[in-house]
C-alpha cells in the first residue's frame, strides 16, 4: 500500500497551503493574491450551514432496489425520497479505506462527492471514524477488528488514521468540508461501564485512539470533527453527564489543539431516541403523587430525547472551557417513532407508569434497547440549523449518521472476520437483564452489523415522522412539536447506580428516603438550618462512583452551600460533578455550582463524584452543611 506515498503528497500540500496563507499576509501584488483565492476555504463555525451533505450512491441503489420491490407504490416512492437523502460513509475496518465486499472505498467516495458539489455551493462529507482497539467493549454485534492492547493501538494510528488522513488530505479534496464522527459509543463506555472489565482494558487505547484521531484529523483546516456522546437514555442523569462533560474536557486537552480539536458533538448516533416526547413535555411534571421522570421508562432520567441531552451536554461542556460556539449534531435517521402505534393525545391516567407508557412515542421497551428496534421509524431529515430544535441545543445539523437499512446486529450467530459477536440484545427471543428483564423488542432475522435489512428498512420508511413525501415532491420539514423542557439543574432523585448497558443503561433509582430530621441547634453559618444526606456508592476493583443527595431540613432557604465530610479509608475524589470539589486529607469539600446554590427549606440537590480506593471503601462519615452537622439515611 502506497502509504509512504500519500504522505509525502499530504506534506507537500501542507506547504502549499502554508505558502499561500503567507502570501496572503504579505498583501504586495495582485497576481499571487489571486492564488491565494484558490487555497481552501478557511474553516468555518457550523460546515452544515448553506451547505449540501453527500449522498452515497451505494447506499442509494441498494434503497433503490428495495424501491422496485416494495409492492406498494406509495412506499416505492417514499423509499425513492430516502434515497435521496445524505448518509454517513463508515470506515468500520482497514479495508473499508481501500474498499472490500461490502462497499467502495474512501477515494470512490471521495470522488463521488466532488461530483456532486456543484459550483460554490459547499459539501459535507459525513465520514465515520469507528476501530478502535477493543472496539463495543460493553456489547458484543459490533466488537472489531483490533485487539485492546499496545500493539492494537499502533495498527490503529498507522493501518488506519494515518491512511484515511493521507487520503484526504489530497488538494483536490480540500474544498469538501469532511465532518468525522468520531468514535461512536467509545468515551460514552468509559463512563458508565468502566466497571467491566473488557471496557477497562479498552480505556487507554480509547483515549490515545480519540486523541490521535483527533490531532491527526485536525492538521486539516476542512476537516470538521464531532465527538460521539451517546444519547440522553443512556448519559442523561446528572451522575452520568458531568463525568461525560470532563471526560470530553480531559480529552481535548490531551491533544495538540486542545479544545480547538473538537468542533461539536453527535448524539443519538446509530440510536432511536427521539428529538423530545411531545406529549411529555415536563419531566417533573407530578402525576398521582409522582414526577413523570420518576416512572419505571424513565428511571429518574430528567432527559427524555435528544434535544434535551444537547442542551445539557452543551451547558455542561461550556462549564468545562469548551467555546460557545462547539455544536451539535443529533442523528435522525431512525428516531421518528411514527407508524400506528404512535400515540396521538396526553394519557389521563393518574398512575404514572401508565400515564407515560400511553403518552410517549418511544415504544421500546426499555431504553436502553439499542439493537433493530421494531416499531422504530425514520425521523427528521437531514438539514442544517433546524428551526424546531430550542436554541439552546446548539444544533448545526440533524444528520444521518446510521444509513436507515443497514443491521445493528445479527439476530443469531453468524460467522464473520470483522470480529463481530453475537450479542443477544439483537435477539427478539431474549428476555434481558439489562432492560428490567424484559424481551428485547429486536427485529427478527437480522444480518450482521452493517448489512442491509431490507424487513426493518421497509418498517423504518413505514413508521417514518413526519411522514417521507413521495419522490417528486419537494420535502417540506415539518416541525415536530416540540415543547420546551425545562432545563435539568433541578435538585431531585438521581439513580445511584452507574447506569449500564451498552448502548443505554439499566438503573435501579433509590426512592427518596424520607428523613425524619434531627432538630440541632441553629447555627450561625445554616440559620435555623438542619440537614440530611444520603450517599450511595458503587464499588468495582479500585474505583467507585458516589452520589450524594444533600437536603435542606430547616426552614430556611439557602443561597450557597458547602457540604463537609471524611473519608475513613484514605480514598480520594478523581472527579466529581455538580458542585466544586476540593480535598484536604480525609476531608471533603463540595461547594454549589453556579446554578444549584439555591436550596429551598425541603428541597435537595444530587452531587456525585469517581473516586478511588484501596480495597475497603465504607461510606464517609460527619457530614456537615454549612457548619451544622447532617442526619445520615
Ligand atoms: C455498525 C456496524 C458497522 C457498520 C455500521 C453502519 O456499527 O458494526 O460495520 O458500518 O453499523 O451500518
Amino acid at each position: 500500500m502506497s502509504t509512504h506515498g500519500n504522505r509525502t503528497a499530504r506534506r507537500r500540500w501542507r506547504a502549499v497551503a502554508t505558502a499561500a496563507t503567507a502570501t496572503a499576509l504579505v498583501a504586495v501584488p495582485l497576481t499571487l493574491a489571486s492564488t491565494a483565492a484558490t487555497a481552501a476555504e478557511a474553516h468555518v463555525d457550523n460546515p452544515y450551514a448553506g451547505a449540501k451533505q453527500y449522498v452515497n450512491p451505494t447506499w442509494a441503489a441498494t434503497v433503490e432496489s428495495a424501491a422496485t420491490r416494495a409492492g406498494d407504490p406509495t412506499l416505492a416512492a417514499q423509499m425513492r425520497t430516502v434515497a435521496k437523502q445524505p448518509t454517513a460513509v463508515w470506515m468500520d475496518r482497514i479495508s473499508a479505506i481501500t474498499g472490500n465486499a461490502d462497499g467502495n472505498g474512501l477515494k470512490f467516495h471521495l470522488d463521488e462527492a466532488l461530483k456532486q458539489k456543484s459550483g460554490s455551493q459547499p459539501l459535507v462529507f459525513n465520514l465515520v471514524i469507528y476501530n478502535l482497539p477493543g472496539r463495543d467493549c460493553f456489547a458484543l454485534a459490533s466488537n472489531g477488528e483490533l485487539p485492546a492492547t499496545a500493539a492494537g493501538l499502533t495498527r490503529y494510528q498507522t493501518e488506519y488514521i494515518d491512511p484515511i488522513v493521507d487520503l484526504l488530505s489530497d488538494p483536490k479534496y480540500q474544498d469538501l468540508r469532511i465532518a468525522a464522527t468520531i468514535e461512536p459509543d467509545s468515551l460514552p463506555n468509559l463512563v458508565t461501564n468502566i466497571s467491566e472489565q473488557a471496557c477497562q482494558q479498552s480505556a487507554p487505547y480509547y483515549r490515545e485512539g480519540v486523541k490521535y484521531a483527533l490531532d491527526e484529523l485536525k492538521t486539516l483546516p476542512n476537516v470538521y470533527t464531532y465527538l460521539d456522546a451517546a444519547h440522553s437514555g443512556w448519559l442523561g442523569w446528572d451522575s452520568n453527564s458531568g463525568p461525560t462533560a470532563k471526560l470530553f474536557a480531559e480529552v481535548a486537552k490531551s491533544t495538540k489543539k486542545g479544545f480547538a480539536s473538537i468542533d461539536g458533538f453527535v448524539t443519538n448516533t446509530a440510536n432511536s431516541t427521539p428529538l423530545a416526547e411531545p406529549f411529555l413535555p415536563n419531566p417533573n411534571l407530578q402525576v398521582g403523587s409522582a414526577q413523570v421522570r420518576s416512572a419505571k421508562f424513565y428511571e429518574w432520567n430528567p432527559d427524555f430525547g435528544e434535544h434535551a441531552w444537547t442542551a445539557q451536554l452543551h451547558r455542561l461542556l461550556v462549564a468545562e472551557g469548551f467555546p460557545a460556539s462547539t455544536g451539535m449534531l443529533i442523528d435522525t435517521s431512525r428516531n421518528g417513532w411514527g407508524g400506528p402505534d404512535r400515540p396521538t393525545k396526553v394519557s389521563t391516567s393518574t398512575n404514572v407508569d401508565t400515564y407515560v407508557n400511553e403518552s410517549r412515542i418511544d415504544r421500546r421497551n426499555h431504553r436502553g434497547a439499542w439493537c433493530n428496534p421494531l416499531g422504530a421509524g425514520i425521523g427528521e431529515l437531514p438539514r442544517a440549523t433546524p428551526a424546531d430544535a430550542p436554541a439552546d441545543s446548539y444544533l448545526d445539523a440533524y444528520v444521518w449518521i446510521k444509513p436507515p437499512g443497514e443491521s445493528d446486529g445479527a439476530s443469531k450467530e453468524i460467522p464473520n472476520d470483522q470480529g463481530k459477536s453475537f450479542d443477544r440484545m439483537c435477539d427478539p427471543t431474549y428476555v434481558a437483564p439489562k432492560l428490567s428483564n424484559l424481551p428485547t423488542g429486536a427485529t427478527p432475522d437480522a444480518p450482521l452489523a452493517g448489512q442491509w435489512f431490507e424487513a426493518q428498512f421497509k418498517t423504518l420508511v413505514k413508521n417514518a415522522y413526519p411522514v417521507i413525501p413521495a419522490d417528486g415532491t419537494t420535502p417540506t420539514p415539518t416541525p415536530t412539536p416540540t415543547p420546551t423542557v425545562t432545563p435539568t439543574p433541578t435538585p431531585t432523585p438521581t439513580p445511584t447506580v452507574t447506569p449500564t448497558p451498552t448502548p443505554t443503561p439499566t438503573v435501579t433509582p433509590t426512592p427518596t428516603p424520607t428523613v425524619t430530621p434531627t432538630p440541632t441547634p441553629t447555627p450561625t453559618q445554616n440559620p435555623g438550618g438542619t440537614c440530611s444526606v444520603s450517599y450511595t456508592a458503587s464499588s468495582w476493583n479500585s474505583g467507585f462512583t458516589a452520589s450524594v443527595r444533600v437536603k435542606n431540613t430547616g426552614t430556611t432557604a439557602l443561597s450557597g452551600w458547602t457540604l463537609r465530610f471524611a473519608f475513613a479509608n484514605g480514598q480520594t475524589v478523581q472527579q466529581g460533578w455538580s458542585a466544586t470539589w476540593a480535598q484536604s486529607g480525609s476531608t471533603v469539600t463540595a461547594t454549589n455550582a453556579a446554578w444549584n446554590g439555591a436550596l429551598a427549606p425541603g428541597a435537595s440537590v444530587d452531587i456525585g463524584f469517581n473516586g478511588s480506593h484501596s480495597g475497603t471503601n465504607t461510606a464517609p462519615t460527619s457530614f456537615t452543611l454549612n457548619g451544622t452537622t447532617c442526619q445520615v439515611g
